[in-house]
């Protein structure tokens, strides 16, 4: 349910939208409340974000550049009170990862998994697919089978409401894993990678790889923008980190979005599907890049996004020039396309370190260690973790986040990523 709505209220948001889309959005606010269309959210989802997207009329309404949802403008926040649960002596955890047809998800849940069994403790994993309904299943039925803490990657940032209600009830501490949680000003903490951080560096390197601060008034570059899936709270932040890097060249004119489809909603990707992103890439590239206009660079927001864009590319772009491409997580089927060019890079962030501080930060949690104290601290952690208690924000109070440093990989270092 709350995808449709954060998807409508982004819509709605919009200042450059005409009334007409307004009242698509009451009409399918309606529409969605006929309890018949509340199992088939993911579709209907779908559906309207194909409609959105395919036809382009989003694009075409006008837009601003650098364009985003409130959600991630500064807000007053209390600070956070979740050391109700510390020190608890617990046994069984419950794992929630977002989709199971995304590599990353499943090095995730074995290494979270894994850690915590050598531990001793009993792990309950499960997979939401994709869909908010499933993992809002899943996690009530963890919650049912005597689940004691909670660590949760959520398939929308915004919907999980009545199993953390539930949670809360129950006095299960929940750990916000990668993506952030709406609406739990309980969350133990946030473990993430630096979600902002992605963006810059994907935008730096567009940047770098046009060589825009040395570009004169003639130097003109064309550029399309793949933002991630809408309900995920990193998108926001991977679009606006790249954004506020590209935006001052934006403003000089050296790079141009020829589709118009630059905010952020008008550029998502749902469910980050490489399948999406193909068709949006192949529609852009037949109506502005069939005559003599030159593609000179794609922002794709992760790497099964940039799979759509490279397929694409491949099978319609009939100019030479190599074109930039961005991507995200290394993914196993996106290195033969790095390594060969294609794909220009990715950001690494490395899957065992988001777990293990995830584990030490639980460790410490259980032990007594307050929220208010470093829960890092104390391990034998060899990565960088900063300790931000400001940016991320859930129901109004400023949840403590730890962020760990993303890395660039390119064709010339993708042969020494780790296994
Ligand atoms: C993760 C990315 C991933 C995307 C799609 C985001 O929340 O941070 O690493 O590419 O989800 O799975």
């Amino acid at each position: 349910m709350a995808s449709i709505h954060l998807t409508f209220k982004i819509f709605a948001k919009g200042g450059a939208f005409p009334e007409y889309w307004k009242g698509m959005v009451n009409y399918m606010h309606k529409l969605y409340d006929a309890s018949f269309l509340q199992k088939s959210t993911g579709k209907l989802f779908s559906l309207i974000t194909c409609f959105a997207l395919v036809t382009g009329v989003l694009g075409g309404c006008g837009e601003s550049v650098g364009n985003v949802p409130e959600q991630t403008q500064p807000v007053e926040t209390s600070s956070q009170e979740s050391d109700i649960y510390s020190g608890k002596s617990i046994k069984t955890i419950g794992i929630s990862m977002p989709a199971s047809q995304l590599e990353r998800w499943h090095k995730d849940a074995e290494r979270l998994q894994g850690l915590f069994e050598d531990a001793g403790y009993d792990v309950m994993l499960s997979y939401g697919d994709n869909l908010i309904d499933t993992q809002i299943d899943e996690i009530n039925k963890m919650i049912d089978d005597g689940a004691e803490l909670l660590i949760i990657a959520p398939v929308d940032s915004d919907s999980l409401l009545p199993c953390i209600e539930k949670a809360n009830e129950k006095g299960i501490p929940i750990v916000a894993y990668d993506r952030l949680i709406y609406h739990d000003p309980n969350l133990l903490a946030y473990v993430s990678y630096d979600n902002y951080k992605v963006g810059t560096l994907q935008g730096q390197f567009i940047a770098d790889a046009l060589d825009l601060k040395n570009a004169g008034e003639s130097d003109k570059y064309n550029i399309e923008i793949f933002a991630g899936d809408p309900a995920d709270n990193n998108a926001i932040y991977f679009y606006n980190g790249a954004m506020d890097v590209l935006k001052p060249y934006f403003d000089s004119g050296n790079i141009t979005v020829l589709s118009n489809q630059t905010s952020f909603y008008s550029c998502s990707t749902s469910s980050w599907s490489s399948d999406l992103a193909m068709e949006r890439m192949e529609i852009m590239l037949t109506s502005y890049y069939s005559s003599d206009n030159v593609l000179n660079a794609v922002l794709s927001s992760n790497d099964s996004i940039a799979l759509g864009v490279c397929r694409a590319i491949e099978a319609s772009y009939k100019k030479d020039n190599n074109i930039i491409i961005t991507g995200q997580d290394c993914d196993t089927n996106n290195i033969p396309y790095i390594r060969d060019e294609k794909q220009s890079m990715s950001i690494y962030k490395d899957l065992k370190n988001e777990a293990y501080a995830t584990f030490c930060i639980v460790e410490s949690y259980l032990k007594g260690v307050s929220t208010g104290e470093d829960l890092s601290k104390g391990h034998d952690i060899d990565f960088e973790i900063t300790r931000d208690t400001t940016s991320y924000v859930s129901d109004g109070v400023a949840i403590t986040s730890y962020l760990l440093t993303p890395e660039v990989i390119t064709h010339e270092n993708v042969d020494d990523l780790p296994e």
